[in-house]
């Protein structure tokens, strides 16, 4: 069996203002009613062999996901959840969570999931889960190849020789991922992975002990509730705190030689940023996408986003305009990456 491991945290400070610290991108509806979480929820859920899943996620949000889950959980799947008392990163979330399987089963076969992505075609996914269940069968770290479109700098590079992983490069600078795009033998990771909880501890082992240790540690200082159908760890904060904050993707991923690569046509995307998010609705005529309710009158290829009230723009063009009931942002479409700086000067202000 695989067991889908959903990993939630991290602000998506790109999505301002309607990502937040507590209502962080993964709890974004999309226009046919369901998040993202619900998607990757759902994402696993329908693969054959699944029986339970398991989330990662800061114990603040542990009542808001589990409320989302109840709503698509149709097959009543047994759900567990390891909650942090802050985010330490992704290689002590996957850490946590390989531990935590591993004691229970220890050759249990864990598919990390994030939990603010999209994937349009789940038929493609699920086959490309299998050949990803089989080379972590055989001890790989599998990485899920998407082919590059642009020399994105926010994604980790697989250069690759059939299943074969050359070298993964963590968001390389612009020029490297353009000289990287040009070979034609990179994919851009999709930040998911699927290997055997024993070959992550293995490697993690090898190359970040501390990490290992220190969420070891705190695993077994931590509190867990086991209910019908219903698991929930809450890491111990003291323990958390000494775990190093770096992602899989530097800890693991660029140092370990058992990394194989699982190319794939899945329709996957990273909602990173508006101009991202808008792509996925229809445009109209002027090329403007709306979501909610909106008046326009000579406007063209504007990103609308409304929560409630009515948006009007006249004359306008090539702008975001996303409306919150405690919140109004308006930026030059072309400057959707730098949406952070926002949410950095509001965090920093306290
Ligand atoms: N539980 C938990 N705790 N989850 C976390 C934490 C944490 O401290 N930090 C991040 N996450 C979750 C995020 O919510 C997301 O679902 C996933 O882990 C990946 O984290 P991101 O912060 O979104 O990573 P990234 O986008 O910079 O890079 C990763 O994804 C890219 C593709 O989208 C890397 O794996 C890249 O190599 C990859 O290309
Ligand atoms: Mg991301």
């Amino acid at each position: 069996t695989i067991i889908p491991v959903i990993l939630c945290g991290g602000a998506g400070s790109r999505l301002w203002p309607v990502s937040r610290e507590m209502h962080p991108k993964p709890f974004i509806r999309l226009s046919d009613g369901q998040s993202l979480l619900q998607k990757a929820f759902l994402r696993g859920a329908q693969l054959p062999d699944v029986s339970e899943i398991l989330t990662v996620t800061n114990r603040e949000l542990f009542f808001k996901t589990e409320d989302e889950y109840r709503e698509v959980n149709v097959r009543r799947l047994a759900t567990s959840f390891l909650l942090e008392p802050f985010g330490r990163n992704t290689a002590a979330a996957v850490a946590a969570a390989a531990l935590y399987v591993a004691a229970k089963q220890a050759d249990a076969i864990l598919l990390v999931l994030p939990a603010d992505h999209l994937i349009a075609d789940q038929s493609a996914f699920a086959k490309a889960v299998e050949e990803a269940r089989r080379l972590a069968e055989q001890g790989k770290l599998v990485t899920f190849g998407i082919q590059p479109v642009a020399p994105e700098t926010g994604y980790g590079y697989i250069e690759a020789d059939g299943h074969r992983v050359l070298r993964f490069v963590e968001k390389p600078d612009a020029a490297t991922a353009a000289a990287y795009l040009k070979t034609g033998r990179f994919y851009w990771n999709s930040g998911m992975f699927c290997f055997k909880a024993t070959t992550m501890l293995e490697e993690m082992r090898q190359h970040c002990a501390g990490i290992l240790d220190a969420v070891q540690t705190c695993l077994t200082q931590s509190r867990c509730v086991e209910g019908k159908g219903l698991t929930q760890c809450e890491l111990e904060p003291d323990g958390f705190a000494k775990v190093p904050d770096i992602s899989i993707d530097y800890a693991v991923m660029e140092k370990s030689d058992r990394v194989a690569v699982v190319p794939c046509d899945i329709g996957w995307s990273d909602i990173g940023s508006w101009s991202a998010l808008g792509e996925l609705s229809t445009a109209d005529a002027n090329g403007n996408r709306v979501e909610g309710e909106a008046l326009l009158h000579d406007v063209e290829n504007c990103f609308i986003h409304s929560d409630g009230r009515l948006v009007g723009a006249v004359g306008v063009h090539d702008l975001i305009i996303v409306d919150t009931p405690d919140a109004l942002l308006v930026a030059d479409k072309a400057r959707a990456q730098d949406v952070k700086h926002l949410y950095n000067q509001l965090k920093a202000s306290g």
